[in-house]
């Protein structure tokens, strides 16, 4: 686990601490070099006993012995680290932005576009490594661009908006002063906006001949930063390429199902999108843990028809530590064994 002390990183700590099929087998970070990850811990609760001896050490491939690496580094660490541990030869499954927008990259939400993963032949190839790195996408894209994906199939898509308020957590411990936020809305996030009308063009993109083939949507996004602890809530407005009775738009989000459920993957929820009736929610103090796997679903809420013909709103909401990260990455990686891709 590269980045294991961070806001991320202490999440998969938790959720590897019950995992039927992955243990950590070290961790790293920066500032707490040296410490074991029990002095270095400053998340939920304590620190699982069986994790709390290891000790943090650099990310440095040589030092580390594991059949699978999970990067929760910044991004100009992961810049530099990640290719050196896929060239050393580990598969790496990174929740940063650092690789995910390069061709032969692949940019993972499992239950969307599994088939994707073939990329890995592509990158290993033209790299020459024997390892390789797989993405997660942005805490935010993955919000909405999972309730995008059976939209998009049932009746095509044309144009997608979203206005996001997002949880401090999101931007890391250190992340955003207490005296900027509390009490406060910022209406801007440096660098978010365009990761959040990129991804999902990918994320939805079919794979031809080695290479994405973006869908032919536009996205336009506002990222604003909200004073809750966890949990984005998103407003989306989608224009359909046909108009839709509200039933089978609800219908369509309510009933969607992947792979991970398909094959029943230890982290995969039953359904991944819930879709309330209640006015009044999802709220992220209340519905962000939702799910059997706790975290690990998108709350949809508010659905509704737009004046004009083809468009539809509601409201996501996603837990942005979980599905936006650590638990996403952990699915990503079930689907690679599940694939016999961790060998
Ligand atoms: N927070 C979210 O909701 C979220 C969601 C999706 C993706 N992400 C992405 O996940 C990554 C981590 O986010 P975070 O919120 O967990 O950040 P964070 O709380 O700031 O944690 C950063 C982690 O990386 C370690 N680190 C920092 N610089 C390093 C370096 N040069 N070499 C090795 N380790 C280094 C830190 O170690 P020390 O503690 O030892 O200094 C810490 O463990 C970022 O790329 C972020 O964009 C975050």
């Amino acid at each position: 686990m590269l980045g294991a002390t961070g806001m991320v990183g202490q999440i998969y700590v938790q959720m590897l601490s019950r995992h039927p099929w992955f243990e950590i087998r070290a961790v790293t970070g920066n500032s707490t070099v040296g410490k074991t990850l029990g002095e270095a811990y400053r998340g939920k609760g304590h620190v699982p006993e069986k994790y709390a001896d290891l000790e943090v050490l650099p990310s440095d491939p040589a030092k580390i012995d594991a059949d699978l690496v999970f990067s929760c580094l910044p991004t100009k660490a992961a810049r530099e680290v990640e290719p050196k541990f896929a060239a050393a030869g580990f598969p790496v499954v990174s929740d940063s932005s650092a690789h995910r927008y390069l061709p032969d990259v692949p940019l993972i939400i499992p239950e969307v576009n599994p088939e994707h993963l073939d990329l890995i032949d592509v990158q290993r190839r033209r790299r020459g490594w024997d390892g390789y790195i797989v993405t997660t996408p942005n805490c935010t894209t993955v919000g909405f661009a999972l309730p995008l994906k059976p939209l998009a199939d049932d009746f095509g898509l044309k144009h997608v908006n979203v206005v996001t308020m997002q949880a401090v957590s999101g931007a890391g411990y250190n992340g955003v002063p207490s005296m900027a936020i509390l009490g406060n809305i910022i209406p801007y996030i440096e660098g978010e906006e365009a990761k959040v009308s990129e991804e999902p063009r990918k994320i939805l993109g079919k794979l031809v001949d080695s290479e994405v083939k973006p869908l032919d949507i536009t996205v336009d996004a506002t990222c604003m930063r909200a004073p809750t602890i966890v949990g984005h809530l998103e407003a989306v407005q989608v224009e359909l390429s046909r108009d839709v009775p509200l039933e089978e738009v609800v219908a369509s989000l309510a009933g969607f199902t992947g792979l991970p459920q398909k094959i029943e993957l230890p982290t995969a929820p039953r359904r991944p999108i819930r879709v309330f009736s209640e006015e009044e929610r999802p709220q992220p103090r209340l519905d962000s843990d939702a799910g059997e796997v706790p975290g690990m679903v998108i709350s949809v809420g508010r659905v509704r028809k737009g004046k004009r013909p083809g468009t539809a709103m509601f409201v996501t909401l996603s837990h942005n530590l979980i599905r936006g990260a650590a638990g996403s990455a952990i699915l990503t990686a079930e689907l690679l064994y599940a694939l016999r891709r961790l060998d």
